[in-house]
């Protein structure tokens, strides 16, 4: 079995050999060359030969693969393969739209199908290992790394996280299409306070048990073979050297048998934080608390062996990180085969192949949100139409990339333009009215926040003022959201807003298409515009999917997985909140819980979405009033096609617990279904609840269910639906 194997194995390493399998190093270099003298490079093909490194990460493609596998299987004394890491977030090389995009599709199968489409290309460049699932749950659109994850929601977290795990893993690792995975940043990472890039997050125990931990949970459940931790402190302990998190709750109470990756130097780091004195300490802190690969903070290979020599640490902790390590890469059956992913016939058969660009494609298409479609005005008409393209984004095709585009070539994506261009026979004039970015690389990017440019307008009103419909194209550059790129303000950057407003004046009969990486706040386009299409970033089709949702070959389906605030100062706005003691203006009086400059509620809920067609549910049915603890609670409602094209509508079902000893949210998703409906056809939707469903989390970290009365809403999103309620006695 793999457990004798890795006894076996493990008798015949060294306790420096064990220790180099705890550490990654960073490889962005080409490998087939000759090998670097002097500087880290150097030091990191020495430790190599010397079989302390048992991991890298960022070396990609067949060819760079093979050359450092072979320094690790041929030049090394045990011959150990190396395991592969890269960030494959959403594709590889063909990129589907970023997850928080994925997210608003609900479509499960179809994540699923993406996630294996980026497994298949990665493993088919050689890697084995990719740092994903992001499953932080983030209610802060302020947050960039919003863009990575599945939104606001621990139960469509969960579920989009189990999907992703299975499209990544398959049905096995043994296979050469399938990499594992990695759930990460645990923990509480998206809870950063103020929305702050690396910012500390402080909560009670019931809320991370509720909103945060659930998605990881999921994944554990699910099989998901590696964590990485986090950068953050959870409160007041970092997430590397957090005993509580990782001992106790992962390996412990989850019985997680797979291992744990630091985040980038986030063992170093923890000196920084002021919780390590020095690398020994971090070291020290870094593996008692369960975090078992170093990645590039180069402290476990200089200080674990002494550590373990001076009794400071157990060897049996070494042994246990060594062993888990060990166990992912036999079931990726690397010991059997090092080379097994290094086919240069798959990877060129495989990697951008047309049935990976149709998958991204379908993946594109089902993320798109329709938020606004006064009058009908979309779809448009394929012909006959005279239509203005505006803004800088329209004929990017870089942007729709997104922050993790790192194995994707430059210039990949299908824009805007060229989709609109393709799908039609209207007459299509073009400015970019504004200029967004002023660089472009994943490292530096700044943007004109207070842009004082404003040559472009005129040209851009000039062609909007005689056209018949204008679509302008506006949002945020692919680099103005994921890791680093927390923001203060949610609206358009730079000068769009006023870009917009302007072309409005000329020609009211505007399509707004929104590219972003995170909800934005556009309050003034919520009310004056006509149409609102949210396409995010949507990989390498985005142009295709834009045009043929447009032009109604595909009917929009998504729904928010992130209320949309309606300005900054209401970050974090959430859908699944506490009632406060003054929820509504009951007196007439300043003295409850409201803004007195704004709206309360968000301008775009979660689960919000609008379709060409429209659905109208009726029927909502529970079969009995009261149940006891172990029955199952059917709930059935009917929903009819209404409008005048076929089309999806995601159903979904919240519940609340009205009286409960620690205050619950006024609302909690907890089933959804995606029902595909033919012009005027209507289906009965069935859900089943069980007690564990009613449960929740306590500040012990307890799971308890509790009698009482459960209010469950059925709707098209988290504000509107039908209601009912029952007892659990
Ligand atoms: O996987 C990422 C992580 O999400 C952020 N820091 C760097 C890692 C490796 O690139």
């Amino acid at each position: 079995s793999i457990e004798e194997r890795i006894t076996l194995l493990m008798e015949e390493m060294t306790l420096e050999e064990k220790i180099g399998q705890m550490n990654q190093y960073n490889g962005t270099w080409d490998f087939t060359g000759p090998r670097p003298e002097g500087g880290t490079e150097q030091e990191k093909f020495q430790h190599l030969k010397d079989g302390l490194v048992g991991s890298m990460l960022n070396v990609t493609g067949v060819k760079n693969v093979r050359a450092v596998q072979k320094i690790a299987v041929e030049e090394t004394r045990l011959g150990i393969p190396l395991i592969f890491g890269y960030d494959v977030i959403h594709g590889h090389k063909t990129l589907s739209p970023i997850p928080l995009a994925e997210a608003a599709s609900w479509d499960l199968e179809a994540i699923q199908k993406s996630a294996s489409v980026a497994s298949a290309e990665a493993a088919a460049s050689g890697l084995n290992w990719t740092f994903a699932p992001n499953v932080d749950v983030s209610n802060d659109a302020r947050w960039g790394r919003v863009m990575e994850g599945a939104g606001e929601d621990p139960y469509l977290g969960s579920q989009i996280a189990i999907a992703r795990i299975k499209g990544f893993q398959g049905e096995s690792l043994a296979a050469n299409n399938t990499i594992a995975a990695c759930a990460k940043h645990f923990a509480g990472y998206g809870f950063a306070e103020a929305g702050l890039e690396y910012n500390m997050a402080d909560m009670s125990i019931s809320k991370l048990y509720n909103s945060v931990l659930p998605t990881f949970k999921a994944s554990v459940d699910a099989g998901v073979r590696t964590v990485m931790n986090s950068f953050n402190t959870l409160n007041g302990v970092p997430a590397t050297g957090n005993v509580f998190l990782q001992r106790d709750i992962l390996k412990g109470d989850w019985k997680f048998n797979g291992f744990v990756i630091s985040d980038w130097a986030s063992i170093r780091e923890m000196i920084a934080h002021g919780y390590a004195e020095d690398e020994s300490d971090a070291a020290r802190k870094a593996i008692v608390a369960g975090s078992d690969m170093d990645m590039e903070s180069h402290i476990y290979v200089a200080e674990l062996v002494k550590l373990v020599k001076e009794g400071k640490i157990k060897e049996g902790l070494v042994d246990d990180a060594t062993r888990r390590i060990l166990r992912v890469k036999f079931e990726l059956g690397l010991f059997d085969d090092p080379y097994k992913y290094c086919s240069e016939e798959r990877e060129n058969s495989v990697i951008g192949s047309e049935e990976n660009h149709e998958a991204v494609l379908d993946m594109a298409k089902k993320s798109i949100v329709l938020l606004k479609n006064e009058n009908e005005l979309l779809p448009l008409k394929k012909s006959g139409l005279k239509i203005a393209l505006i803004g800088d984004l329209a004929d990017d095709k870089n942007s729709p990339l997104g922050s993790w585009r790192l194995a994707s070539d430059d210039g990949t994506a299908v824009s805007v333009l060229e989709g609109l261009e393709k799908y039609a026979e209207n007459q299509l004039v073009f400015e970019k009215g504004t200029d967004l970015a002023i660089g472009e690389t994943a490292f530096v990017y700044e943007t004109k926040i207070n842009s004082t440019d404003f040559s472009g307008f005129e040209a851009a009103k000039k062609l909007a003022k005689n056209a018949d419909i204008v679509i302008i194209v506006l949002g945020e550059h692919g680099f103005q959201s994921g890791e680093g790129r927390s923001r203060t303000e949610l609206g358009l950057p730079g000068n769009q807003q006023q870009l917009l407003e302007e072309i409005y004046k000329v020609n009211s009969k505007i399509v707004l298409v929104l590219n972003n990486g995170r909800p934005l706040a556009i309050p003034w386009a919520a009310e004056n515009i006509p149409a609102i299409v949210e396409a995010w970033q949507l990989g390498t089709q985005t142009g295709n999917a834009v045009a043929q949702v447009l032009y109604g070959d595909y009917n929009p389906s998504g729904k928010l997985p992130m209320s949309f605030p309606r300005n900054v100062g209401q970050s974090p706005i959430y859908y699944n909140n506490y009632s406060t003691g003054r929820p509504i203006n009951k007196d007439n009086n300043v003295f409850w819980s409201h803004y007195i400059d704004a709206e309360k509620i968000p301008l775009y809920p979660f689960g919000y979405g609008l379709s060409y067609t429209s659905f109208a549910y009726s029927n909502l049915k529970l079969k009995k009033e009261t149940y006891n603890r172990a029955e199952e609670i059917v709930i059935s409602v009917e929903v009819k096609n209404t409008g005048n094209y076929d089309g999806k509508e995601v159903v979904q079902l919240y519940i609340n617990d009205e009286v409960a000893s620690l205050v619950r949210p006024v609302k909690e998703l907890k089933r959804f279904e995606l029902v595909d409906l033919k012009k005027g056809e209507a289906k009965t939707v069935e859900f089943t609840l069980t007690e564990e469903d009613l449960g929740f989390y306590d500040n012990q970290g307890q799971f308890i269910v509790e009698p009482g009365v459960f209010n469950i809403m059925i709707g098209e999103s988290s504000v509107k639906g039908l209601s009912a309620a029952f007892e659990l006695k």
